[in-house]
């Protein structure tokens, strides 16, 4: 595999050439960063694949900046994808349509649908209204630990195996989009993410929510692990993290309060003021650091189960089964 002198600039030009010649550049994007290439370019996508570790079963998510872009994607475009797309884009969903032939296999695994989303991030958006081409990104980490909403976080994984990385701050709202697919016509979410369900529900009416499935998975993002730190994480069982573990041993990512039993120190507390918004924008960034501290588990109570509580506890059970 090639190695890279990796940088971290906010060059748009620079990306601008890199994407065209077939590399591969981290991306900013609202949810998380993203690991991007030339969507229709199957030697570009492979890139993302062997950068990221990822198993080619994976597919991945087409991003554009315009709904007629993404219409040359798809074969069809049903009436509720329509108001979806109306409200919602550029913004944190990624739909699954029945997928157009001019999309690589590599891209959707082969699979009849594919993910395609358009990002809120002002960068990002003008570099896609720069490309004659969509981009394909995944979350810019390696397969199965946690995405990264800082340009920092890809360069500490991906660092040499990537060119470049386009700089866009910290990302908004920090947790990956919201999935949504149709089936009979009727709405299912495949993963709860940084578009509130209720806010779905508000526009279209009642949908499935099906994320969760450990074997033969519709996408592996439903895999039950998944965006995990490396050390153990205990979800919402104090009991058990504290009969295994001396107090002093165990850090806490916790919502607007610390657990009484732990000492402070080893606390993070994501939003003192109780907003589930700032919660989940801190909640990649808290693992991390957890995960380099000087504890030997991490312990997370349930947070709030509404809005975007539901894609926490999602984020923090699935990094909670080994
Ligand atoms: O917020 C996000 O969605 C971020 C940013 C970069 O856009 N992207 C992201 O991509 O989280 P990724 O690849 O880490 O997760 C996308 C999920 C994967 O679990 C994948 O399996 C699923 O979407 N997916 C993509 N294409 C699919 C398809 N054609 N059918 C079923 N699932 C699909
Ligand atoms: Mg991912």
């Amino acid at each position: 595999m090639k190695t890279y002198s990796t940088t971290i600039s906010s060059d748009l030009a620079a990306a601008v050439t890199l994407l065209k010649q077939g590399e591969c550049v981290a991306i900013p994007t609202e949810t998380v960063y993203g690991l991007a290439a030339n969507a229709l370019d199957t030697m570009a996508v492979a890139k993302i694949f062997e950068a990221k570790q990822r198993p080619t079963f994976d597919p991945l998510i087409i991003h554009t900046d315009t709904l007629d872009k993404v219409r040359k994607f798809v074969t069809q475009w049903p009436a509720l994808a329509e108001m979806l797309a109306a409200q919602f884009w550029p913004g944190p969903l990624t739909m699954l349509l029945p997928k157009e032939s001019l999309v690589p296999d590599l891209v959707t695994s082969g699979l009849s649908r594919v993910a395609v989303r358009i990002p809120h991030h002002p960068i990002t958006l003008a570099l896609l209204a720069a490309l004659d081409f969509p981009l394909a990104a995944p979350s810019a980490n390696p397969f199965g630990y946690i995405s990264p909403t800082k340009a920092s976080h890809v360069y500490d994984q991906l660092h040499g195996k990537i060119p470049m990385i386009l700089d866009g701050g910290d990302s908004e709202v920090g947790i990956e989009s919201t999935i949504i697919g149709f089936e009979n016509d009727l709405p299912v979410v495949y993963r709860l993410g940084g578009l509130m369900v209720e806010a779905i529900e508000e526009l279209i009416g009642q949908v499935k929510i099906m994320p969760h499935s450990s074997s033969a998975p519709e996408s592996p993002g439903m895999l039950l692990s998944h965006y995990a730190p490396r050390k153990p994480l205990i979800f919402d069982d104090l009991r058990q993290c504290l009969d295994n573990y001396p107090s002093s041993e165990i850090g806490t990512i916790c919502f607007d309060r610390p657990v009484l039993e732990i000492p402070l120190a080893n606390q993070i507390i994501l939003s003192t003021n109780g907003s589930l918004t700032e919660a989940a924008a801190g909640l990649f960034a808290a693992m991390r650091k957890q995960d380099e501290a000087a504890v030997k588990v991490i312990f997370a109570p349930t947070f709030p189960a509404h809005s975007l509580g539901l894609a926490i506890n999602d984020r923090l059970r699935r990094a909670s089964v080994r």
